[in-house]
């Protein structure tokens, strides 16, 4: 095909603004996929993304249109993720795109994460085509979304198309706005080949499957490439398009999105945002924009039962071929045994590796408490990295430490403004900036901690606005603070899972209410368990857990057996998510109490 007949786009929307409809529609108007094949969301075929509703891993598809002037087009899609943690991989795939739609839902508005996409997509010079979603709802107000995208992103509105992706109305004028607004690629075929990995997956026959946006040049089958940024070379097994399942062909030229295979073992070879070249051609200058994604959110996972360490190290190096993003390394606990240190873009990543542990691999596991990298600058003059809280460098080997800040943006409807303030305000934020929008809706910019976002934050932030406020956040650098190490013992001895790192001006309030919340969380055992939290060798909390009284089977006066042995399968179901930390069993809650301390 022409690079002047391809258009290569992407849907940019906040989470249930109706991305995947709109998808699901326009590969239905345009035949790609007949109606009986069409299950819901053909774009998220990942059960734990449908579930969740969220798009996790961007894939693309390949749709051939005829325009209202005749000619036949090729449209790519290619889908992006929402969500915040994966903003890395949502900046490569519309490094891959010439254009945008930008999907509002008309009853509701812009929303942070709305903003943040469209601003990412003004980066890459996107050309964006705004479109007002659900307007079959009755209470979908377009011309006031209108102009709050106006108002917010200072994007002309006056073209922007009405359309309700379920009911099937104004898709054929978003084809049409797609092959008139969006530029077709460069016809660059003649240059070196440059490609563009935009995301890939492990299939366990053919290993890595790659996709990519041929940018210059062309690819074929049986070509030895070159991947710049991994250094590896492979040679081509299997090359096609996405139409929308696979589809071999023999080449693809500059401006076409397609897929290819070529025996790579690990997603890590192939990594998102990498320059796929030629080998004969390794001297070319590579794309701009890779960048290694780096774990921000680090924790502690460990096996309830210590014989599944080898299955959980089998689990977590098959996730990892899939997962470039996810890294791991043993970690040894004298509270937990062996176990691995976890390190995650984010939360929603660590959530969505935690349950595919548990599921996909049938693995019971106790995960301690988040926890951010922080910077040590040692007395030697050193910088250290310490994503585990047990392992900070005491008083007098260190100068001070630095803490990963992050900018955070709330979009929210102005009568939670207040709340919203004081929840930044607790959580250490410095106002940055607040804008009055339309219709009472404002925007909130702080600086944080990211220690102190990736805690509840964002569930404060829904429960605070009954689920009105939305938002973003990005990092924007290290800075130093008078940060302490905080202990909790159990029964006297140092829970070293139980460390946390904090600032000196809240370390006590957080002590008491851990040796609080610890107390109510641990059960009775036939002994007195003392319970304190201490900063060095100061003890700033104290409580304890008063010994059973009686033997629980006490109560059954020995004669009713079913009651008996429900009580001892209740007690069963209650161990199973707890580790013994020397002679006392803490529940997995435990581990995560500062999530839950307010
Ligand atoms: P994520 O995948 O979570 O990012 O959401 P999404 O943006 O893909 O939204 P999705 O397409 O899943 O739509 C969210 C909800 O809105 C679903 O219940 C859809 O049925 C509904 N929906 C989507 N488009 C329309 C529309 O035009 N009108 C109405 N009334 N509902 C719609």
């Amino acid at each position: 095909v022409p690079a002047a007949r391809i258009r290569n786009f992407c849907i940019i929307a906040h989470i249930d603004h109706g991305k995947s409809t709109l998808a699901d529609r326009l590969l239905q108007v345009t035949g790609t996929v007949e109606q009986r094949q069409m299950k819901e969301q053909f774009l998220d075929n990942m059960d734990l993304e449908r579930e969740r509703g969220i798009t996790i891993k961007l894939q693309a598809a390949r749709m051939n249109y005829k325009a209202k002037d005749g000619q036949e087009y090729v449209l790519n899609l290619i889908d992006t993720p929402g969500h915040v943690d994966f903003s890395y991989e949502v900046s490569r795939s519309l490094a891959a795109c010439e254009g945008a739609l930008l999907v509002v839902d008309a009853s509701q508005g812009v929303e942070a994460q709305t903003l943040a996409n469209v601003y990412l997509a003004l980066e890459h010079d996107l050309e964006i085509i705004p479109v007002l979603n659900k307007i079959d709802l009755p209470g979908a107000e377009p011309s006031r979304v209108a102009g709050e995208i106006e108002e917010i992103i200072g994007l002309d509105c006056s073209g922007a198309i009405l359309a309700s992706a379920k009911e099937g109305i104004g898709i054929d004028e978003i084809l049409e706005t797609i092959v008139e607004k969006v530029p077709p690629p460069k016809d660059t075929v003649n240059d070196k080949l440059r490609a563009l990995i935009f995301d890939s997956y492990y299939d366990s026959y053919r290993g890595v499957i790659v996709y990519f946006r041929v940018m210059d040049g062309k690819l074929k089958k049986k070509d030895k490439i070159y991947l710049m940024a991994s250094g590896k070379e492979f040679e081509i097994d299997e090359i096609g398009i996405l139409a929308p399942t696979q589809k071999q062909v023999d080449e693809l030229h500059a401006g076409e999105v397609g897929y290819l295979s070529a025996s790579i073992r690990a997603v890590g070879d192939a990594r998102v945002g990498d320059t796929i070249t030629l080998s004969s051609a390794k001297s070319i200058e590579a794309l701009p924009g890779y960048a290694e994604a780096n774990p921000m959110v680090f924790c502690g996972m460990f096996p309830i039962d210590a014989d599944q360490f080898e299955d959980l190290r089998e689990a977590l190096d098959k996730l990892s071929l899939n997962d470039a993003a996810l890294h791991f390394e043993p970690e040894t606990s004298s509270a937990m045994g062996f176990g691995f240190r976890c390190g995650f873009l984010g939360l929603l990543h660590m959530e969505i590796v935690q349950e595919r542990l548990e599921r996909e691999y049938n693995l019971d596991l106790i995960i301690t408490a988040p926890s951010v990298v922080y910077k040590v600058i040692t007395l030697k003059g050193e910088e250290l990295y310490i994503d585990n809280p047990s392992r900070l460098p005491s008083p007098n080997e260190r100068q001070h430490i630095e803490e990963p800040y992050v900018k955070v943006e709330m979009i929210t409807p102005e009568i939670y403004v207040g709340t919203l303030m004081e929840l930044s305000q607790n959580r250490r934020g410095i106002f940055k900036d607040m804008k009055y929008l339309t219709q009472g809706r404002t925007t909130l910019t702080y600086e944080l901690p990211l220690a102190e976002v990736v805690t509840d934050f964002f569930d404060q932030m829904k429960s605070r606005s009954r689920g009105y406020a939305s938002m973003e956040y990005h990092l924007i650098g290290y800075r130093e603070n008078p940060l302490v190490k905080l202990d909790i013992m159990i029964n006297g001895d140092p829970v070293d899972s139980l460390a946390m790192i904090v600032h000196r001006d809240k370390a006590y309030n957080l002590g008491r209410s851990m040796a609080e919340k610890l107390k109510e969380l641990i059960p009775r055992h036939q002994f007195k368990v003392p319970i304190q939290a201490s900063i060095g060798s100061k003890v700033i909390a104290s409580e304890h857990i008063p010994a059973l009284r009686k033997d629980v089977l006490a109560k059954c006066y020995g004669g009713d057996i079913s009651r008996k042995k429900k009580l001892l399968q209740k007690q069963a179901k209650g161990k199973k998510r707890m580790k013994s930390v020397g002679t006392v069993d803490v529940p997995q809650e435990a581990f995560m109490a500062v999530l839950r301390l307010d």
